[in-house]
């Protein structure tokens, strides 16, 4: 089939519709090649915001891969097609008014302990997170190692849309991530003071300055920008930890 085709060129199948397009394409850029618009989920275009999960599979298996249409290169037979995006119901609460507890996270999704372990959600990440582990984690009260392991979820969904159990592991991590911001994290006194001067509108000057940069000079500053000490910096010190 490719041997006719140059070999900078793939042959490729968009809603059952044969395109040949450059071999170094994204789905999601193929997709526009081809002559599609992105009205809905062309998102970030850089891997971060999760708008774009896509499916699609190869020639000669019927095994249906997953991924994010911005990040996954297309190869030559690829059929691919864009489903509508995963909106999986989410709980409404008042993270500040909850307790950071496995048993709080289970009254809002009460699935948590429908995970059988098959591991399909580890499977389907494209972030390559370990989604079955951080479910477990929830479920034995280890809420900051669920937040940790979870960390880069992008809540593209596909975990959540292949789990046979119907967890919606993506909304639970984000739960644990804010149980554990809300509740068990020392806060930042840094990010206390500067929220504070912002509302009383200590910078409302200095940001009508930034607003008139251009580009390059916005770079360098987010570049030269001041960050308060982290654990690993080695000027760490533990009164850094004395938060408000
Ligand atoms: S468009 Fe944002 S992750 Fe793909």
């Amino acid at each position: 089939m490719s041997d006719q085709l140059p070999p900078e060129v793939v042959r490729v199948y968009i809603m059952g519709k044969e395109y040949l397009v450059p071999n170094s394409l994204t789905i999601q850029k193929a997709f526009e090649y081809a002559g599609y618009k992105w009205v809905r989920g062309c998102g970030c275009r850089g891997g971060i915001c999760g708008a774009c999960a896509t499916v699609y599979r190869y020639p000669g298996t019927y095994k249906i891969e997953v991924g994010l249409a911005c990040q996954t290169v297309v190869q030559d037979g690829m059929y691919i097609a864009q489903i509508p995006f995963f909106p999986a119901p989410k709980a409404t609460y008042d993270v500040a008014q909850m307790q950071a507890t496995t048993q709080a996270v289970q009254a809002l999704y009460p699935e948590l302990y429908r995970c059988m372990g098959c591991n399909t959600c580890t499977k389907s990440c494209p972030m390559e997170i370990k989604v079955m582990e951080y479910i477990s984690a929830v479920i034995r009260g280890d809420l900051p190692e669920a937040a940790r392991l979870s960390f880069d979820c992008v809540m593209c969904g596909l975990c959540a849309a292949r789990c046979p159990a119907e967890l919606k592991q993506y909304h639970i991590a984000e739960l644990a991530r804010r149980l554990v911001g809300e509740h068990l994290q020392p806060r930042s006194r840094d990010v206390v003071e500067q929220t504070r001067r912002l509302r009383e509108g200590y910078f409302a000057k200095s940001l009508d300055e930034l607003m008139a940069v251009d580009l390059d000079e916005l770079k360098k500053r987010y570049v030269e920008r001041e960050t308060e000490p982290q654990e690993d910096d080695p000027n760490w010190t533990p009164k850094d930890k004395a938060y408000l």
